[in-house]
């Protein structure tokens, strides 16, 4: 009975990709190479992330947003390096802000992709399990998933003055309803590009892509992050991103 087979969208229900905003030049970090650029254990810190998202049986596409003249470069270091061959990559070029680049990075994902992760590049490090657990929420349903942390530092509100000068405080949030927020985030498809549309960030944009759909109305909930997914932002970053390279060199080898 041919109208009983499955319709390709019936066999592949809902085909995941990742977006990898990794267009920032790394103001923080000092200067030099563009950060996602810079090396991690001898390998850039963005093919990390690139091998972080393909890692995930579950993702079939990787769009990486490079820095807006660098996508020859990140071609060619994508063709460089090995990757999971069950992956498609694209590379497009990224924008001034990174919710413009992520938008830049969602215009070319394809009709079939219904479920959509946008990670850092400065968070190479993220375990596999990490990216199953966001994939595997979004499937059961939520429009937008983030994994988080507790915060150990209490955190206080001021009112931003003079670099140097004291700044008053405003108000202490209590620590235990804070979370720390990571990527990958997912979404379902529809609801990210809802958003986008929708949300105008001034000044550096949104830092966030569930905060843009917490503005929409729609639901965002939280699962549990992972220490190992920290974003390399300060050179200090750098040496403890190293560190756990190098304890994951050691496991292996035993
Ligand atoms: N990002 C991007 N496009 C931008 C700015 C940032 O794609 N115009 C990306 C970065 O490459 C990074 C992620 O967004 O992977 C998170 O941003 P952040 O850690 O702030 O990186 P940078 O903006 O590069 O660092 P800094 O703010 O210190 O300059
Ligand atoms: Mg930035």
């Amino acid at each position: 009975m041919s109208s009983m087979s499955p319709t390709p969208a019936e066999t592949s229900p809902s085909r995941t990709a990742a977006v990898i905003p990794a267009a920032g030049r790394g103001v923080r970090l000092g200067p030099g190479t563009p950060k996602a650029l810079r090396a991690l254990g001898g390998t850039p810190m963005l093919i990390h992330a690139v091998r972080a998202m393909a890692a995930s049986r579950a993702v079939t596409l990787v769009v990486v947003v490079a820095p807006p003249d660098g996508a020859p470069e990140v071609k060619n270091l994508i063709a460089d390096h090995s990757l999971p061959e069950h992956t498609d990559y694209l590379v497009v070029p990224g924008g001034a802000t990174r919710q413009e680049s992520v938008r830049l990075g969602l215009d070319a994902l394809p009709e079939d992709v219904s479920v959509v992760l946008v990670h850092d590049a400065a968070r190479p490090l993220v375990p596999v399990d990490t990216v199953d657990a966001v994939v595997e929420a979004v499937r059961d349903g939520a429009p937008a998933v983030v994994p988080a942390l507790p915060l150990s530092d209490t955190v206080k509100e001021v009112e931003p003055g003079a670099p140097g000068e004291p700044e008053p405080v405003l108000s202490t949030p209590v620590r235990a309803r804070l979370r720390a927020v990571q990527t990958p985030q997912g979404f379902d498809r529809d609801t990210l590009l809802r958003a986008h549309k929708a949300v105008a960030v001034d000044g550096e944009g949104a830092t966030d892509d569930a905060g843009m759909v917490e503005r929409l109305g729609a639901s965002v909930v939280v699962v549990p992050g992972h220490e190992e997914a920290f974003k390399v932002t300060r050179p200090l970053d750098l040496v403890l991103a190293e560190a756990v390279l190098a304890r994951r060199r050691a496991n292996d080898g035993f």
